[in-house]
């Protein structure tokens, strides 16, 4: 089936998935594996998500990869996932790139080691005129964090109080030209946002699912596509009033 055919299948799908890649450590666990072991597995799941976004003609996915919270963690995982991303973008950059993928990162860049901000913001720029997939990477990121910053920016800007509006807020967020997002998904059954696009995520469908994320291949998504064309979004209104 070609893309085009391929995103037929769905008759109403989100136009922005985000998603909380929750469970690499119960995956490693389960499997008397090191923690990381379930990170890098996530990894690769990763790349099998992303191809399967372009198929089915998605154009914005988030995915959560590393929170200001994670922080917390200890000090050899937190390397780790330095260590992966840094992999991750030197050996899946040109493919994404080949793929039309245009990264954007949001969250805080400053606290990375400085190579790693530096290839993050090469990467940024190699592939700022794609258009067929916008992939944000939330690393370093965390929702009340975000709108500090935006509130930051709007004081030292000066705008006047009626110049503080949804609209305005929301152009000084990280993810400022990117749509609300429709559908988040949640894999390994937590049930809490986690910090994650705490504003933008006013009216997004969530989708729990008990997979561990390394698990949520390409039919656990088309599934969760598939439900949220079953739900109905009312937006403060009431059936009737749905067009
Ligand atoms: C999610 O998996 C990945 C990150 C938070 C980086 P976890 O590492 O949180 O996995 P669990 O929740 O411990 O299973
Ligand atoms: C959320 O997962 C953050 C990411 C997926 C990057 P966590 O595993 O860190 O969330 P909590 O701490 O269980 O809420
Ligand atoms: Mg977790």
């Amino acid at each position: 089936m070609s893309p085009e055919q391929k995103a037929e299948e769905f008759k109403k799908k989100p136009t922005h998935i985000a998603v909380i890649m929750d469970g690499n450590g119960r995956w490693a666990a389960k499997r008397g594996l090191p923690r990381l072991a379930g990170h890098q597995a996530g990894t690769e799941n990763l790349r099998r998500i992303i191809t399967a976004c372009v198929e089915f003609g998605i154009p914005y996915l988030t995915i959560y990869a590393f929170s200001t919270e994670n922080w917390r963690r200890p000090q050899d995982e937190v390397q780790g996932l330095m260590h992966i991303l840094e992999t991750v973008l030197e050996r899946e950059l040109a493919e994404l790139h080949k793929q039309g993928v245009q990264l954007r990162h949001i969250g805080h860049l400053e606290g990375l080691p400085g190579n790693l901000q530096e290839k993050v913001r090469k990467a940024v720029e190699l592939t700022r005129d794609n258009t067929r997939l916008t992939l944000c990477v939330a690393f370093n990121y965390g929702g009340r964090d975000e709108i500090v910053c935006a509130l930051r920016q709007m004081a030292a800007e000066g705008l006047k109080p009626e110049e503080i509006t949804e609209e305005s807020i929301s152009a000084h967020l990280f993810t400022a030209g990117i749509p609300d997002p429709d559908l988040i998904i949640r894999t390994s059954g937590e049930l809490r946002t986690s910090n994650f696009l705490i504003w933008q995520a006013a009216y997004a469908e969530y989708y729990p699912t008990p997979l561990f994320w390394p698990d949520f291949d390409k039919e656990a998504l088309r599934e969760a596509i598939l439900a949220y064309g079953k739900r109905e979004r009312r937006f403060g209104r009431v059936s009737a009033q749905e067009s």
